[in-house]
């Protein structure tokens, strides 16, 4: 199946990612938003990143244009009708991701593939809320969507195996490298990843190390280029906590359990980069300080 058009739903940070690389893999693209507002801040988010570019020299001034003009960013879902493939990037909740689904499936044309660009829900609770689960996917690009080359493509255990492979294609097509994966909570990526944060937490609870010097440790002598709490003020807290949360509720291996400092900084609303404060203070963002968080 050729993919031709492309849908994105939803225009945050991933969302508005995910258009823009495929508006310059010369895709035409659709991406739909809740509001006005959302729109214009996510296509002003865009234009940002290829203003930059062009200052760089990594992207001509005419190339940037081109992209601009395959981006239609608006609020009417009708406009996803002629998508080959429709990408969904909202919130990660169930309730809302399921909702959108159903009102998208009467809109969608009957051949278009359903992806979704969740990091932990299931896919084949989402495919349940189609009418049309053998067409429904999971395609997880990763943060920072346009530098990061890899995406999990995931099948359920309905997934037709054209759409699957079509997938696959159309990921390679977009210059990022595919890896298959089955709906598992975390795929590949988080399921090694977000314990491997988790750990860095408890080390640092245990007094292993400090959180500059862990973050050392993984970067210089494992070649990381973000350490661990980085990485984590990174991704968003709560994020991390949401999928070891997910991950926990499947497995119920203490690995995947969640930190009860990772936990209280969540309540407290320190979520990383994004509010200002998470294992660092981003009070002077060119600066960051480390947060002393076991102070008693
Ligand atoms: N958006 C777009 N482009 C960005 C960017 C962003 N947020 N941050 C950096 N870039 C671009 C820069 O413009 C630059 O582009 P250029 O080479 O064309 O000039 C390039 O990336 C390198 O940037 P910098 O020189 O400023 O910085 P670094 O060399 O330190 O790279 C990084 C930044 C690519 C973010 C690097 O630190 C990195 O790879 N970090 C690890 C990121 C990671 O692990 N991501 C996966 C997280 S897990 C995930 O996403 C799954 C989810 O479900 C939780």
């Amino acid at each position: 199946m050729e993919i031709r058009e492309i849908g994105v739903v939803g225009c945050g940070l991933m969302g508005s990612g995910i258009a823009q690389v495929c508006a310059a893999s010369g895709f035409p693209t659709v991406v739909v938003e809740a509001t006005q507002e959302l729109c214009d801040r996510g296509l002003g988010n865009i234009v940002k990143r290829l203003e930059r570019a062009v200052q760089k020299g990594s992207l001509k001034a005419p190339e940037k244009t081109a992209i601009e003009g395959r981006l239609r960013v608006t609020t009417d879902q009708t406009k996803l009708a002629n998508c080959d493939i429709v990408i969904e990037a909202i919130i990660e909740r169930i309730e809302e991701k399921n909702r959108l689904w159903r009102a998208l499936d009467p809109i969608l044309k009957k051949d278009a593939i359903l992806a979704s660009n969740t990091s932990s829900i299931s896919i084949t609770e989402m495919m349940m809320a189609t009418s049309r689960p053998q067409r429904f996917i999971g395609v997880h690009f990763m943060n920072p969507v346009p530098v990061m080359e890899l995406v999990e493509v995931i099948r359920t255990i309905v997934t037709d195996q054209e759409v699957f492979d079509s997938a696959i294609a159309f990921v390679r097509k977009l210059g990022k490298q595919p890896v298959r994966t089955s709906d598992r909570p975390g795929f590949i990526v988080n399921r090694i990843l977000v314990p491997y944060l988790l750990d860095a937490i408890r080390a640092l609870e245990e007094g292993v190390g400090s959180i500059e010097d862990i973050d050392k440790s993984m970067r210089l002598g494992c070649g990381h280029p973000m350490g661990p709490f980085v990485l984590l003020d990174f991704v968003g807290l709560d994020t991390t906590y949401y999928i070891s949360n997910v991950l926990f509720e499947e497995f119920k291996e203490p690995r995947f359990a969640a930190p009860s400092l990772l936990k209280r900084m969540v309540i407290a609303g320190w979520h990383g980069k994004k509010t200002g404060r998470g294992f660092y203070d981003y009070s002077d963002p060119n600066s960051p300080k480390v947060m002393d968080l076991l102070r008693l």
